[in-house]
């Protein structure tokens, strides 16, 4: 071995004893045989006698006859023959002694056998265990202790409390010691040998260390709250964590051994855009080559699923700084592995205002999160760099921090048009009235989120309004009727934060204006109140109609393209990086729907797909990180592709075509080939393109794609009703892409009228070789509450009466008689276009000259073989009644 490496080595363990910190625990300082007795020798007693046990003067209580030279802890010496299945109370301990710790050494037992030591600690105070020797206390195997163990647990079973912490050793002494600390109360020193020995025994120190402990041994975390139901999770939200030093973490058990196989979850959540997360790990010390088992990942979101930012492991301390809005950091321990010389991490955390503005994520990631430069790829910020102030007089116009103010107008277009942003009141000086102007181009609609706001005037004398078009503060009497108007109106007093007390974000509250226009109105107290102030911030984002399609009011992403008024050809993509996104957490679903028009087809193309993430549901593998691109697959046949998931689908990113009632024409997820793509969908009725991300962060948007649309004009798909009484109708081929996955989808509706009697002949015939699951026609009655029911004629279609399928090649269906009004539907999801040729003819009837049954006598029940839709009957029955009278 070279000798540097010797150095180095020597110099590392410096580092370890440096970082691992234990409650001090010496009385005299002298050389003493054990914690209570100055000399195995003796003193002179007192009282003038030969020798007597010679103790320390602090604390120390002679043994008496069972060792007349030794001494023990007073309200301890009881046990001074044999320490085993003992209880050591730290308020009768203080009261005895005046100590709040001590010594535990065992008895040499004779394995196998047993000790437990119960230690009750007062109000404020944790129990910690300094382990210095194990002899003959089993042996570590590589995953567990076998043999025999020392064992630091609750006095009594807490749920979930995950695996034993359980030290072990064949001959070992501890210097430094092992360090434990319990903080779930009373707590079990359990000493257990499990195999035939001859001697085993352990030494170790005992301390109810003060909670108030300022040398960290009392370290209890700060300003987080505990996750309910959880072992060890927490939650820090930048609104208890703004002074300084008033947020810290660490392991569980710190500054001891972390216990055993745990994952403890911190997620970190901010409550603006702006709010950057500095975690400042001041001490990090896991084991050495365990980093499999035992290390720290940070996530950019609220999941364990979320994407990776970065994992430490061999880092000894480290700062890494991210954006909000939600961070997840995750520790995770193996098993415990001697020489135990290790004890997690201590960490501060710092909620940081954001001065430079974008509101972007950073572009260049801090080390050691170097690697993770997918991040930065996302820093395409509509960043308001440059607002547009014209004929804005005397206003206070902010830009700084990426922001906007006060008293603003805010363009959609033109030079220095930005299409999305943040406003904040707190962001430029104090004015009473608050007046932001968006501008959109005249295709645009508006939309405005609301974050966090407080309104603190009593009845509606601070409030905001949302409304439409473009408006100032005016006159008296003009509020009222103003509010009347709004598109949404806040009064004060009222406060509402981004996120909830567990720090899950509220439900979005946010609107879409009709026009171009928009104003937002904030009114407040004429000063302000610095640690109450008056102030509102949010988000707006313009959309482009035209080009995006409709927006919906009701959701943060949902457009739908007509036939009629869209372009007949565009394109659609991933959402933006909107600031209006930044409050949604989890899942997001954008959704894109496209309803031809009568005598339309709308044609998909999905072209280009990023690699889709698809998550385990939380509680998955250790290893957690990868993702799993094994959980959804996506399998392309004749009826479309398919996803294909052990698990519901929303925990995977997909792309799906749906079609109006819900089936899924095609959907995409996971590792789709890029080589599969296009992916074309032609459908004759309204079909939606959902995009789903499973868990969207703000931080890391979800995948990209690309796909175009085009409305077709062909009249091939029904929706008409013929009452000659004969005709045809018969496909038509329509061009095809030539893609491996192109799939026609049709849901067509003909209707076959008459208002006199007759008997129809319906001839249907195909030279097609396909399934009946791929396409079919069938042949219904016709249901007039079905068709009153303003859903088209699709829902007219009423019992069903026959279903032919391409196999059949050629069949003749013959009607009841009387059944003048038929309802045709064909069904069809298919790689290829149904080609078919439907054919009808009517017999129209004469009493005398009828092909099917007799018509039943007035009297007599109707018939019930061929049945007639009820209308048809009353009127025949009318008919035979109007007969029977003239
Ligand atoms: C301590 O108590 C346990 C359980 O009661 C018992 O099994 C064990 O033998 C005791 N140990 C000694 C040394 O008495
Ligand atoms: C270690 O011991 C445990 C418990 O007895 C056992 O389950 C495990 O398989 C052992 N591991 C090895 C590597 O022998
Ligand atoms: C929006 O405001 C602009 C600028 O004042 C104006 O030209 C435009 O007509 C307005 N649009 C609507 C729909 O009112
Ligand atoms: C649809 O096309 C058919 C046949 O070309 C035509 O008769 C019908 O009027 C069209 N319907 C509409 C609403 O344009
Ligand atoms: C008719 O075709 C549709 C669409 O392909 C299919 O879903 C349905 O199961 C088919 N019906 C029969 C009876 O096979
Ligand atoms: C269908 O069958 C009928 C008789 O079975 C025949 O007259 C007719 O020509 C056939 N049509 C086609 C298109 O094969």
């Amino acid at each position: 071995m070279p000798p540097g490496l010797v150095l180095a080595v020597a110099a590392f363990c410096a580092v370890v004893s440096a970082q691992i910190a234990w409650t001090p625990i010496f009385l005299d300082g002298s050389s003493q045989v054990d914690l209570w007795t100055q000399s195995s020798s003796g003193c002179a007693c007192a009282g003038g006698g030969d020798t007597c046990a010679c103790c320390v003067r602090d604390g120390a209580c002679p043994c008496g006859d069972v060792a007349p030279a030794r001494c023990a802890q007073c309200g301890l010496e009881q046990y001074c023959a044999s320490m085993c299945n003992i209880t050591i109370d730290s308020r009768v301990l203080k009261s005895k002694s005046g100590k709040t710790f001590g010594q535990i050494k065992s008895p040499s037992l004779e394995g196998p056998g047993s000790c437990s030591y119960f230690l009750q600690p007062d109000a404020g105070q944790r129990v910690e265990i300094q382990v210095y020797r194990l002899v003959s206390v089993g042996r570590f195997n590589g995953t567990s202790c076998v043999g025999g163990w020392l064992k630091l647990g609750a006095a009594t079973a807490v749920r979930g409390a995950g695996a034993d912490t359980r030290l072990c050793g064949a001959n070992e002494r501890y210097s430094p010691p092992v360090v434990l600390f319990a903080d779930h109360g009373a707590s079990t020193l359990e000493f257990r040998i499990t195999e035939t020995t001859v001697r085993s025994q352990f030494l170790a120190f005992f301390s109810f260390t003060s909670l108030s402990n300022t040398q960290g041994m009392g370290f209890h975390p700060r300003g987080g709250s505990r996750i309910p139901n959880t072992d060890c999770d927490w939650l820090y939200q930048d609104v208890s964590c703004r002074a300084p030093g008033s947020c810290v973490l660490a392991s569980p058990g710190y500054p001891g051994l972390y216990p055993p196989r745990r994952r403890c979850r911190y997620l970190f959540a901010t409550n603006s855009v702006h709010t950057r997360v500095k975690i400042v790990f001041t001490s990090i010390l896991l084991p050495r080559n365990h980093c499999a088992t035992d290390y720290l990942t940070l996530r950019a979101g609220s999941s364990p699923s979320a994407p990776l930012l970065g994992s430490l492991c061999t880092e000894r301390s480290a700062v890494l700084e991210q954006p909000g809005p939600n961070l997840l950091l995750e520790f995770n321990s193996g098993p415990l592995v001697p020489p135990y010389d290790y004890n997690g991490f201590i960490a501060k955390l710092e909620f940081i205002e954001q001065a430079d503005g974008t509101g972007a994520p950073p572009t260049a990631p801090s080390a050691p999160l170097a690697a993770l430069t997918h991040l930065t790829q996302h820093a395409d910020l509509d960043g308001i760099s440059s607002v547009d102030t014209e004929s804005v007089s005397n206003e206070i116009v902010s830009t700084n921090g990426g922001r906007v103010g006060c008293s603003i107008k805010i363009r959609g277009y033109g030079p220095g048009g930005v299409r999305s942003g943040h406003f904040d009141t707190r962001s430029s000086n104090w004015r009473a009235q608050c007046t932001i102007h968006l501008i959109g181009a005249p295709t645009d609609v508006v939309q405005v989120s609301l974050f966090n706001y407080n309104l603190r005037l009593q009845s509606c004398r601070s409030h905001i309004e949302i409304l439409e078009g473009l408006h100032e503060f005016g006159g008296r009497g003009e509020r009222s009727e103003r509010g009347d108007r709004a598109l949404l109106r806040v009064c004060g007093p009222s406060l509402r934060e981004a996120r909830d007390p567990s720090g899950r974000f509220l439900e979005r509250q946010a609107v879409t204006s009709k026009g171009s226009n928009m104003t937002i109105l904030v009114r407040r107290a004429a000063t302000q109140i610095m640690d109450d102030e008056e102030f509102v911030d949010g988000a707006f984002a313009f959309h482009d109609e035209l080009h995006e399609g409709t927006a919906s009011p009701d959701s943060a992403c949902a457009a739908t393209h007509y036939g009629l008024a869209s372009p007949s050809h565009g394109g659609v993509a991933a959402p933006s990086h909107h600031h209006i996104f930044w409050n949604i957490e989890e899942r997001l679903q954008c959704t894109h729907r496209f309803i031809p028009a009568i005598n339309q087809s709308v044609t998909i193309e999905i072209q280009r797909l990023e690699r889709m993430w698809s998550a385990e549901p939380a509680g998955g593998g250790a290893g957690g990180g990868a993702g799993g691109a094994g959980g959804c697959r996506t399998a392309c046949g004749d009826a479309g592709c398919e996803c294909r998931a052990a698990t519901a689908l929303h925990y995977h990113d997909h792309v799906a075509l749906v079609a109006g009632d819900g089936t899924h024409l095609s959907c995409l997820c996971g590792d789709f080939q890029a080589a599969w793509l296009p992916v074309v969908v032609r459908s004759w009725s309204g079909v939606r393109l959902q995009y789903s991300v499973a868990h969207y962060t703000y931080a890391s948007r979800g995948f990209d794609y690309a796909a175009a649309y085009s409305f077709n004009d062909d009249a091939l798909c029904g929706q008409r009703t013929f009452t000659t009484h004969s005709g045809e109708i018969a496909s038509q081929h329509v061009p095809v892409t030539g893609s491996l996955n192109e799939f026609f989808y049709q849901q067509c509706t003909w209707v076959l009228d008459s208002n006199v009697e007759r008997q129809l002949f319906i001839d249907i015939t195909s030279e097609q070789d396909k399934s009946c699951g791929s396409w079919n026609i069938t042949l219904h009655e016709w249901s007039r509450g079905g068709a009153q029911s303003g859903a088209g004629l699709a829902a007219a279609a009423g019992e069903l009466l026959y279903t032919f399928c391409a196999r059949h090649k050629n069949h003749t269906y013959t009607l009841p008689w009387r059944l003048n009004t038929v309802v045709i539907r064909l069904v069809a999801l298919s790689r290829q276009q149904p080609l078919y040729s439907i054919r009808w003819r009517s017999q129209v009837v004469r009493a005398n000259t009828r092909l099917g049954p007799p018509t039943p006598a007035p009297a007599a029940s109707p018939a019930p073989a061929p049945r007639a839709p009820l209308w048809t009957r009353l009127l025949a029955l009318y008919y035979i009644g109007t007969a029977l009278v003239s």
